[in-house]
């Protein structure tokens, strides 16, 4: 199958690459370097072994997505590229707004354009809504979201759903991904923050490697068995592998299925702690501070549809999940810089 991955110098569209390569796939990558580096195009050619095919490009713009498409015969897209940092996404919601819904929209119509009609995108849990009770399945209520990073995707949700109604030969796999850390076995691609890390693993592993003092819990008062927040964390090369299996799972139906990426397995802040110091040795000091605004105590998934309909399970356990991260942090302590 050809796809194309938009945003696939990204996170977790560097890992789903590799994957697609491995399972010979012929993969095509545009992404506009907004939060990325081209450091990954080398890396992806050392661990494929053969040319990135890449085109640098911003995907709300109409005329360069014309081009490519009409240079490659597409069999689907993997929709990765959007601005993903909730907190921001407070602070600068026309940007999130504009760049994540502006992308879909004009991958959409270039889609209808060339005869494109099958697409997996990148949405996650943040789209349920805060009222329902974990494990999450597909068919709770979505909404009520509490940050336009995650009305973004419920938006996007929506836009796919009326446009495959629309067009009755589209396939639409909506990816609702949990919590992705770790990094390919290799070390040589990850996940690479800007500045200070909003996210755990990563705030975790910069702590290990002594870039940070010490990590702040945020809050260990949450009706849970230690205090702090659960959530269901998922090996990124688990994740990329759930990507290839949604684009074979498209190539044989129609319609939207909504689908979520995770173990099914909820842990604490604490319990990830643990688990990066007996998988790595090291100690990660740390203070227990005040809530975090947004947090909720528990969300875990339940992964049973992503079996069934994907033939697809998470493999990789937390321990595995921790000793990856750690060994792309320590083989590259300043990430692709
Ligand atoms: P990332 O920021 O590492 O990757 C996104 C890529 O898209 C970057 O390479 C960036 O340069 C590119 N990009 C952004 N806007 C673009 C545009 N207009 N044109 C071209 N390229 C553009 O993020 P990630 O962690 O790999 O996440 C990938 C997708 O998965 C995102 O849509 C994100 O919202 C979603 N998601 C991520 C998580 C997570 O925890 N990482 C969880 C759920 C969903
Ligand atoms: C995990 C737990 C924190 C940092 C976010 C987005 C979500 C999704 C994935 C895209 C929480 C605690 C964290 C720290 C801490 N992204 N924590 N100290 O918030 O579950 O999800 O990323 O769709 O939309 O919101 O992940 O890694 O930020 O936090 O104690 O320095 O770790 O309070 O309990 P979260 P996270």
């Amino acid at each position: 199958m050809k796809i194309l991955l938009t945003g696939g110098t990204g996170y977790i569209g560097s890992h789903t690459y590799a994957e697609l390569c491995a399972a010979g796939h012929d993969a095509v990558i545009v992404d506009n370097f907004c939060n990325s580096s081209p450091v990954v195009l080398e890396r992806l050619e050392k661990i494929t072994g053969k040319p990135v095919a890449f085109h640098e490009a911003d995907v709300c713009d109409e005329k360069a997505m014309d081009a490519i498409f009409a240079q490659h015969g597409f069999d689907a897209i993997i929709h990765f590229a959007g601005y993903k940092a909730v907190g921001e996404s407070v602070e600068k919601p026309l940007a999130y707004y504009r760049n994540n819904l502006d992308s879909a929209l004009t991958l959409c119509e270039t889609m209808k354009k060339h005869g494109v009609k099958r697409i997996v995108f990148s949405s996650s849990a943040t789209v349920y809504s805060p009222e329902c009770v974990p494990p999450l399945a597909e068919g709770m209520a979505r909404g009520g979201c509490v940050n336009p990073y995650a009305w973004t995707k419920f938006m996007i949700e929506q836009i796919l759903t009326d446009t495959a109604a629309a067009n009755p030969g589209w396939s639409v796999a909506l990816l609702r991904y949990f919590n992705p850390i770790g990094a390919h076995k290799s070390g040589t691609i990850g996940e690479d923050p800007v500045g200070i890390p909003n996210n755990l693993m990563p705030f975790i592993t910069q702590v290990a490697s002594g870039v940070r003092d010490k990590l702040n819990v945020f809050g260990d008062d949450y009706p849970t068995p230690d205090g702090t927040c659960i959530r269901d964390y998922i090996h990124v090369v688990d994740l990329a592998k759930g990507h290839v299996a949604a684009c074979d799972y498209l190539m044989a139906h129609r319609g939207v299925e909504a689908i979520n990426l995770g173990t099914g397995t909820g842990y604490s802040v604490f319990d990830v702690i643990r688990a990066f110091e007996s998988a790595t040795g090291i100690q990660i000091p740390y203070e227990v501070v005040g809530r975090r605004a947004g947090d909720l105590p528990v969300s875990y998934s339940d992964p049973s549809k992503a079996k069934k309909l994907l033939g697809w399970t998470a493999g990789k356990t937390l321990d595995d999940m921790c000793r990856d991260s750690w060994r792309w942090q320590s083989q590259n302590p300043k990430g692709y810089r």
